[in-house]
């Protein structure tokens, strides 16, 4: 940990995105446990995800509707569909003509072909959920649809003078403004994962400057364990074996410092962002998703100097 984590545990709509495979939705249901220990309670949700991983991680099958999966913690896959019902419910406001509307084939293939439109119900969907969480962790799609979602509600803003969208995207404006509501970017120690996500910060501060992005998280780093003796006896061994096992051992030797490299490369690299960079380590591969969350959230809790109780994962 190179930086505090608990600015992350001060949100209250807490956006997580970064290249795919970065371990988006590892960090978001550990931010969400380590929140749900902490007492409040706690939404980790995807975003209309064909291929949900949250349900592998709490065990339990996530649907539209929240799920309560640990005391304090519900987890949930937003859905199209149902949340485009509901926002129209939310301006005409009964049952019957919503069906009428949501029936209605030309409004309907409007809502659907209109660029945007999409995510500007499924952002409504994430204020609405604010209101009855303490801290909704949303795992986003990967960075570039990530920011195309969240900049949704300023084309709207433009797009439309009047009207039921022009009001929703003020407010969805408000909720990215708001000093509890944060963005946090997940990268990993590898040159073009830096790259992109340097990328997409500069991305979000040019086109959302009001959403704040206050720490930027290394997930699978290597912080040194080998102390300068070991790197010269390593240097001094590889002179002299170049057969046998003792290579090997080396090799790994090798190896681990070529990770640990990469980490302080990393960290470097992204000192251009200016906020704190929170490394968390990486685990071992074969541990599965459910204990790899568990034990980043124990990492989290420490980086943030929770004194918690954490459940699962063992
Ligand atoms: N620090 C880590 N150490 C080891 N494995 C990890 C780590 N972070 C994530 N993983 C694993 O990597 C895979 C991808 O993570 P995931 O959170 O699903 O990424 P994303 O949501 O960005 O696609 C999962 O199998 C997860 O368990
Ligand atoms: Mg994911």
């Amino acid at each position: 940990m190179t930086g505090d984590a608990s600015a992350l545990f001060r949100s209250r709509v807490l956006f997580v995105t970064g290249k795919g495979g970065v371990g988006k939705t590892t960090t978001a249901a550990a931010v969400g446990r380590v929140a749900a220990a902490t007492g409040r309670r706690t939404l980790v949700m995807e975003v209309d995800n064909q291929h949900p991983s949250l349900p592998a991680i709490f065990g339990k099958p996530a649907a539209h509707q929240p799920v309560e999966v640990e005391p304090n913690l519900w987890i949930a896959n937003t859905e199209w569909q149902p949340a485009l019902e509901d926002w129209v419910e939310s301006i005409v406001s009964m049952r019957r003509l919503v069906r009428l509307i949501m029936k209605n084939r030309v409004v309907s293939l409007f809502l659907q072909v209109t660029p945007g439109a999409r995510d500007l119900v499924m952002l409504w969907r994430v204020s609405e959920l604010a209101k009855s969480f303490d801290l909704v962790v949303v795992d986003m799609p990967a960075s570039g649809n990530a920011v195309a979602m969240l900049s949704v509600p300023l084309t709207a803003e433009r797009l439309f003078p009047s009207g039921p969208i022009r009001a929703c995207a003020e407010a969805l404006l408000a909720m990215v403004a708001r000093p509890d509501t944060a963005l946090v970017l997940v990268a990993l120690p590898e040159e073009m994962v830096v790259n992109e996500t340097l990328e997409t910060l500069e991305r979000l501060q040019a086109g959302m400057p009001t959403l704040r992005v206050p720490i930027i998280l290394l997930n699978r780093a290597s912080m040194p364990t080998l102390s300068e003796r070991e790197r010269s006896l390593l240097r001094a061994l590889e002179r002299e074996f170049t057969e046998g096992v003792a290579v090997e051992v080396l090799e790994a030797g090798a190896w681990e410092e070529g990770l640990e490299a990469a980490t302080g490369e990393a960290l470097a690299r992204l000192q251009e962002a200016k906020r704190p960079v929170i490394a968390l380590p990486s685990l071992p591969r074969n541990d599965g998703a459910r204990r790899v969350a568990a034990q980043m959230a124990s990492a989290l809790a420490r980086g943030a100097g929770l004194r918690v109780l954490l459940r699962g994962g063992a």
